[in-house]
């Protein structure tokens, strides 16, 4: 079996999670289940990011300790992944002992090699993005990437030897042109690297709220570790260093993150490994931002949506179908309630949820109630179309694409209904007629079971539903699910009862104008 390691970033624990956390969070539980399907052995890891000014500032505000913050808000992560059916693996916490331990070695190790060395830090910091910077970067005055205000830092600061890693990453990156996914990333990558390359500093004096510094008996004052050292080494800390599970997966690892970390995870973490002589992941794929009236959906922004309320609005399903449908995986994507109903309306009541019932209420019209053997059916040409194309869409990671194709088969059955015109060829008592609808109603069934399949890693527990809705056996073990995808690949017999309906349409209601 092939090994995949798929993470998220781990999450901020300031505020609950909120659409664009979910955004990510699907998208590598849609990946898991798939690569499950084609019968790789995955690891799904994902987490909280809980050290840092930013946590240590949230918790004066809120009056409480920074350790009793990120008690409390981790459980609204936790909740949310519960309620939309994430499956990973682990959930990491950058306070447990097993992350601080390998934060802890990797630190003493570089200090050991002299690519972690004392020196004074003097410029900017962001406390929201928790990012270093020069007076050149910044933009009248502010942040350049979240316009927010900065604050002035002079203090003792260990660095760590960027500079000396930098071509080395550089040739990694072009011969290596899926290093970085899309494209555009990559080129953005490229073209930070061929700036000046500085040291950066990976320790702080003026925070209490971190992993203590391992001591090499040099500074002056009491050091916390940079909060995106710490937060980057949670993906070989939640491995382990040096166990069986990172020797099998590490390798393999492909890190799904939103556009606003690439340059922490496609610059800072390879020169880290590298310096640690580690192998770097496989990949790093950066996503687009989820936009409300064209600005970034974000916790500090305070246009935060809630994933709970959305799931209980318009459902978990809709809501993983909708989010990966609608927009561009690569691309920034306006989230409007509209646009989202009508997704939900058009594709899954509509198209797929009244293409199956209506299938499977002809088949107990017409074919009656009683088990049915299904005979050998001719396979249309969309069915391998649509599964190639599939396959190769979430390789390159066109979610919208990949979902496409499997509307190509929706279509097909759609299409050959109004066609074929089964309820007036069931008035027909010639047997040629009969047995040609039953041929027509078996196959549309066949597709629909296809499409089930294919819809699984999007919405597995209505996929599931359809599936047994039309006499199939649920997936109950994603492992190895893949060969069911062939033309009739499922069961040779079945029975059913009245459908259970899968989506009901649902009505938008424009918000009355304040
Ligand atoms: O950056 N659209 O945590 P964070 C799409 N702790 N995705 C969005 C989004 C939006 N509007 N807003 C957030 C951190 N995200 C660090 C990460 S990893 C070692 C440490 C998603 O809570 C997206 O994946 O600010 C983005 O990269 C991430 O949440 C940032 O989450
Ligand atoms: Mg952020």
């Amino acid at each position: 079996m092939k090994p995949y390691y798929v993470t998220t970033p781990i999450y901020y624990v300031t505020d609950a999670p909120h659409i664009g956390h979910l955004y990510t969070t699907l998208a590598a539980d849609i990946l898991a289940r798939y690569h499950r399907m084609i019968g790789d052995e995955v690891w799904f890891l994902t987490g909280t990011d809980e050290h840092g000014q930013k946590i240590e500032k949230k918790a004066r505000e809120t009056n409480e300790t920074p350790q009793a913050l990120v008690d409390r808000v981790v459980q609204r992560y936790q909740a949310a992944w519960t309620k939309y059916g994430i499956t990973n693996d682990d959930f990491i916490r950058t306070t447990e002992a097993r992350h601080k331990e390998v934060v802890q070695q990797y630190i003493a190790t570089l200090m050991k090699k002299g690519d972690v060395y004392l020196n004074e830090y003097e410029g900017w910091y962001c406390v929201p993005d928790e990012t270093y910077l020069t007076e050149t970067q910044l933009v009248d005055g502010k942040c350049p990437e979240c316009g927010r205000p900065v604050e002035k830092l002079k203090e003792e600061s260990y660095f760590f030897k960027m500079s000396a890693y930098a071509a080395k990453l550089r040739e990694h990156i072009e011969k290596n042109p899926d290093f970085i996914f899309p494209e555009s990333r990559k080129n953005e990558v490229l073209g930070f690297l061929r700036q000046d390359i500085h040291d950066i500093s990976i320790s702080r004096t003026t925070i209490t709220w971190g992993i203590p510094m391992p001591t090499d008996g040099k500074a002056k004052k009491d050091h916390k570790v940079y909060v995106w050292f710490d937060a980057l080494t949670n993906y070989i800390s939640a491995l382990g260093h040096d166990t069986p599970a990172f020797k099998k997966f590490w390798a393999s690892a492909v890190h799904i993150v939103g556009k606003d970390i690439i340059k922490f995870h496609a610059v800072y973490w390879p020169t880290f490994l590298m310096a640690l002589g580690l192998p770097l992941p496989k990949q790093i794929v950066a996503h687009g931002w989820l936009t409300d009236s064209n600005r970034k959906i974000s916790k500090s922004l305070g246009n935060a949506i809630d994933p709970i309320a959305l799931a209980d609005e318009v459902g978990v399903d809709g809501m993983r179908y909708f989010l990966f449908r609608e927009f561009s995986f690569g691309q920034d994507g306006e989230y409007t309630k509209e646009v989202m109903y009508r997704r939900i309306n058009a594709d899954l009541a509509n198209d797929y949820g009244n293409s199956l019932s209506r299938t499977a209420s002809m088949i107990l019209k017409y074919l009656g109630t009683e088990e049915i053997s299904v005979e050998k059916l001719e396979e249309p040409a969309v069915i391998a179309q649509a599964t190639e194309e599939y396959a190769k869409q979430i390789g390159h990671y066109h979610f919208e694409k990949a979902l496409e194709a499997v509307s190509s088969i929706i279509a097909h059955v759609s299409l050959e209904i109004e066609k074929s015109q089964p309820w007036a060829i069931a008035k027909s008592t010639e047997a040629a007629d009969q047995a040609k609808l039953r041929t027509l109603l078996l196959s549309w069934r066949e597709c629909m079971r296809v499409v089930s399949l294919l819809l699984y890693p999007f919405i597995p527990t209505s996929a599931n539903k359809g599936l047994a809705n039309i006499g199939e056996a649920v997936i109950s073990d994603e492992k190895n699910a893949w060969p069911l995808v062939k033309w009739q690949s499922g069961n040779k017999k079945f029975k059913f009862a009245k459908p259970a309906p899968l989506f009901p349409r649902m009505e938008y209601k424009a918000p009355e104008p304040a």
